[in-house]
């Protein structure tokens, strides 16, 4: 639970009190503050650089145990993502101190660069971001997530301050929703345990939620999506959840790659890094979770989330490279290759999400490529769109959640390296070059006039190391979720 306070800092009983230190200035006119920031700087380990910490025990003039100095350095760069960073380190240390909550001090408005309302939610999501442990597997609990956050400000806050932090607590638990999901491990999510997941924590009033069987989906024609189950010894399923406000005026569509494992068929993966191939359904599970988020903060808009949920495995069933498929759309596929199969089953969900709901903007969010992760590394999504409007709103609003996404280009001339001798289309391209364009090109193809963005998120999915405000394992959840929260929730012009 996080909250804004003004409760005096004399008389605040904390076990743990977090407090920016800038390295060349003081960020707080509060005299408590300041003579703890002074203290901090005495001492000869720490001067306010970025990343620096001490800890003050017992501060005088106040009744908290510790007073946690965190440093955020210079105040010319500090930012939305700095103090992210901030709350974050300062939540983990609270719970590496075993303490069940955490009050931190928050920058007072004009002693920042950034507007004060942006850093409030900056500092709240940081906050709320590292409250979460992933330990299902583990025997041992060795740490517990603080049951509250306190953010202390000097004024009293308006409501639309206190929403900005409500908002920032429910985006954050749909981020930690959606990194468990990411984080679980195959055997405990092939499609119909992953469908199961999903439809139960969507029950939240004013969201719809429906699955399609193996039998629906041959019966309307699948031919893509049933093409990549069908080695599988797990059955597919279509999980559909839409939230559909009163005097809704338009819809969006979000699409999201659900491949439970990715082994890559037939074209059988490498060994090495196989086990990484669990994060194959982030797309899915990012959309799942913004439908979650979605049900809370009531956009104004319908907003509609497609999972299409497959596993991708060799066998004696499996669909060959030559074969030829038939897509939801009519168009035929030759399989060029068994392990370019999330395009195949984001055609259909696409083809079907055009069909049944007439989108007025769709976007889809997929690990599709590992020439994306080539061509932009591990903390970079690369976003397609005709649509520059669209490409830019999405960038926009990945730079306000620090998710950087990338616009990417989608050249008409390329398509010729999609084509195939006997089907409309290959799901192969005639070289590597470029993958991560002619995957979305694929795509594009399958899209008729309908405004569409693809986010490929195969970089930024995981970090084994873990960030300040995340723990080890599964990111992208992140930026799919926020990324796309920020389209879906937010005032921004890509609604
Ligand atoms: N799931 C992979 C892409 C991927 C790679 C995600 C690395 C996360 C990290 C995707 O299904 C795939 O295998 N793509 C192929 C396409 C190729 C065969 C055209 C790839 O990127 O090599
Ligand atoms: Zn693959
Ligand atoms: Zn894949």
């Amino acid at each position: 639970m996080i909250k804004l306070t003004t409760v005096s800092l004399q008389r605040a009983r904390v076990g743990i009190f977090a407090l920016p230190v800038c390295e060349d200035a003081d960020i707080h006119s509060n005299p408590v503050l300041q003579r703890m920031d002074g203290q901090a700087k005495v001492l000869d380990e720490f001067s306010g650089k970025a990343k620096q910490e001490v800890v003050l025990y017992t501060p005088e003039g106040t009744l908290m145990k510790r007073c946690l100095c965190s440093g955020i350095g210079k105040k010319a760069a500090i930012d939305d993502e700095v103090l992210r960073c901030f709350a974050g380190r300062c939540v983990k240390k609270a719970i590496a101190a075993k303490q069940q909550k955490v009050m931190i001090a928050v920058p007072e408005a004009d002693m920042l660069s950034i507007p004060w309302d942006r850093a409030v939610a900056a500092i709240a999501e940081g906050a709320c971001l590292a409250n979460h442990i992933f330990d299902k597997y583990k025997a041992e609990k060795k740490k517990k997530p603080l049951k509250e956050i306190l953010l202390r400000v000097d004024k009293k806050p308006t409501k639309a301050l206190q929403n900005l932090a409500q908002k920032a607590e429910i985006i954050c638990s749909a981020t930690h929703q959606a990194r468990e999901w990411v984080s679980t491990p195959s055997n405990d999510k092939v499609p119909a345990r992953l469908a199961r997941m999903f439809t139960s924590a969507a029950k939240l009033p004013g969201l719809r939620v429906s699955v399609l069987d193996e039998a629906q989906l041959k019966k309307k024609k699948f031919g893509a999506l049933l093409a990549v189950s069908v080695g599988s010894a797990h059955p597919p399923k279509l999980v559909e959840i839409s939230y559909a406000p009163k005097n809704a005026r338009k819809t969006i569509a979000l699409v999201g790659k659900g491949v439970t494992f990715d082994t890559g068929g037939i074209n059988l993966k490498p060994s090495s890094g196989l086990d990484l191939m669990k994060i194959d359904m982030s797309g899915a599970a990012a959309v799942a979770a913004t439908m979650i988020a979605v049900s809370r903060l009531k956009p104004k808009y319908r907003v509609v989330g497609l999972m299409p949920l497959v596993e991708n495995m060799p066998s004696g069933s499996a669909i060959r490279p030559g074969d030829i498929v038939r897509s939801f759309s009519g168009k035929t596929v030759e399989i060029g290759n068994t392990d370019a199969e999330g395009r195949l089953i984001l055609i259909d969900a696409m083809a079907y999400a055009i069909k049944k709901y007439k989108p007025d903007t769709m976007i889809d969010l997929a690990t599709l490529t590992g020439a994306c992760v080539v061509g932009l590394g591990s903390k970079i999504a690369g976003v397609f769109s005709a649509d520059k409007t669209l490409a830019d709103a999405i960038a926009a609003s990945g730079e306000r959640t620090h998710e950087c996404c990338w616009p990417m280009p989608l050249p008409e001339d390329y398509k010729e390296l999609l084509k195939s001798e006997l089907a409309d289309i290959s799901n192969m391209p005639s070289t590597r070059y470029g993958g991560a364009i002619t995957a979305a090109l694929f795509l594009s193809e399958f899209i008729g006039d309908t405004r569409w963005a693809h986010i490929d998120i195969a970089g930024p999915v995981f970090d084994k190391k873990g960030s300040d405000y995340c723990g080890p394992g599964a990111l992208d959840s992140e930026c799919g979720c926020c990324a796309t929260c920020s389209i879906a929730c937010r005032d921004c012009n890509a609604a």
